[in-house]
């Protein structure tokens, strides 16, 4: 079987672990997560960048520090996992639900402006496939309304919108290191990029339950109390461990994703041209990560007679996201704003293929054979 994903394996993992029990320390905020999160200060240039579990917990955290109450409207695209609002439903927000662009699939900033009420915000624009969204007309928007920009980077570590890298534009980045992700915390984790340095010393402070333990850590007071509203947001250094193993090799892992991404886009080209599918598009401003490779098929039905031509073939491939407008906690919890013109329709036809750092050239050719003879 050819899975559709496999965790990033890169071979120094166990070696970093194993130095982390040995520190004695295996809790938050140790030697590894340090390491983690100043590389990711230096090489994305975030002011203050903190390891999380998961990005959920980041996006959680991100509602907590730009004060979301209740009442109050955050924008975002319906098309993106659950978590993206969940994070503002906790803190009583209602969502607003904005169309996405069929070329990227991204929140259309075009259709942002007509959204926004008296009690808008936040916006939170998700870097679908690691493809950037219009950030520049998005942070226009923001300064010209006073709005927080919370971006939801999950999928968008090492990917740049005119030079910028992902995470970094906003007033708070989010990235997620599940195993499905890039890079990952050994399953699970997520880091929070604190990009308006207003907001570093709140942020700790939510990180740690509410306590200015990290302000105790450096010495900076002699003890330390609640003064905030918090929770356990702290990624643990046995994690931190497996990331910098990877972090370290991120280049690497970086460049073998757009080898099997540009393989995947070579070969379907012709497909693309006879108009029997659709590739993804990258705005020249975008530089991606190749976190994703998905194809558009005609609907839903060719999609489900794709799905099980490859699973006969053993190659197993993917769709995601009902868009939440759809769901019952979206109907719920949030409206969808003016027409649904492409969230729904390109949800229903899109479908993800293998693409992991581990996938061998030889496995990767037999999904594109398979996919080709399909479409011939
Ligand atoms: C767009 C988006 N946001 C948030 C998340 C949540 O990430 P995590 O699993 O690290 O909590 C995901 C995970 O798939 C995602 O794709």
């Amino acid at each position: 079987m050819i899975p559709f994903n496999a965790p990033a394996i890169v071979g120094t993992e166990l070696e970093y672990m194993q130095s982390a029990m040995g520190s004695g320390k295996l809790c938050g905020d140790g030697g590894f997560t340090r390491r983690c999160q100043q590389w990711m200060e230096n090489k994305f240039g975030s002011k203050k960048v903190l390891l999380t579990p998961s990005c959920t917990a980041s996006l959680e955290m991100a509602a907590m520090l730009i004060d979301i109450q209740p009442g109050d409207e955050v924008i975002m695209p319906s098309y993106t996992f659950v978590s993206t609002a969940n994070a503002f439903v906790l803190r009583g927000a209602t969502i607003v639900f904005v169309d996405i662009r069929p070329d990227t699939l991204n929140i259309d900033e075009n259709l942002i402006e007509a959204a926004i009420t008296d009690k808008t915000r936040a916006i939170v624009p998700v870097h679908y496939a690691g493809v950037s969204c219009e950030m520049e007309v998005i942070m226009a928007l923001a300064e010209k309304y006073k709005l927080m920009v919370v971006e939801d980077a999950a999928q968008g570590i090492m990917s740049t919108y005119k030079g910028k890298a992902l995470g970094t534009i906003g007033h708070i980045g989010c990235f997620s290191f599940h195993e499905t992700k890039n890079y990952t915390a050994g399953g699970e984790g997520g880091a929070t990029l604190i990009n308006d340095p207003t907001l570093v010393e709140r942020a700790e402070i939510i990180r740690e339950k509410g306590t200015n333990r990290s302000q105790f850590f450096r010495g900076q007071v002699d003890k330390y109390t609640w003064r905030d509203i918090g929770s356990s947001y702290l990624m643990a250094d046995l994690q931190a461990a497996y990331l910098w193993a990877q972090l370290e090799a991120a280049k690497r892992i970086n460049d073998r994703r757009l080898r099997l991404w540009q393989n995947y886009d070579d070969a379907l080209q012709p497909v693309a041209a006879r108009g029997r599918i659709s590739l993804p598009s990258m705005p020249p401003d975008c530089q991606h990560n190749a976190h994703m490779f998905y194809i558009k098929l005609r609907d839903n039905d060719d999609r489900t007679a794709l799905i099980d031509w490859l699973k006969e073939a053993e190659i197993l491939a993917v769709f995601h996201y009902i868009p939440l407008h759809l769901s019952p906690a979206g109907r719920r919890f949030g409206r969808f704003h003016g027409t649904d013109r492409y969230t729904q329709a390109e949800s229903e036809r899109l479908l993800r293929l293998p693409l992991f750092y581990n996938l061998s050239d030889n496995n990767q050719q037999t999904v594109i054979n398979s996919l080709l003879s399909y479409f011939s």
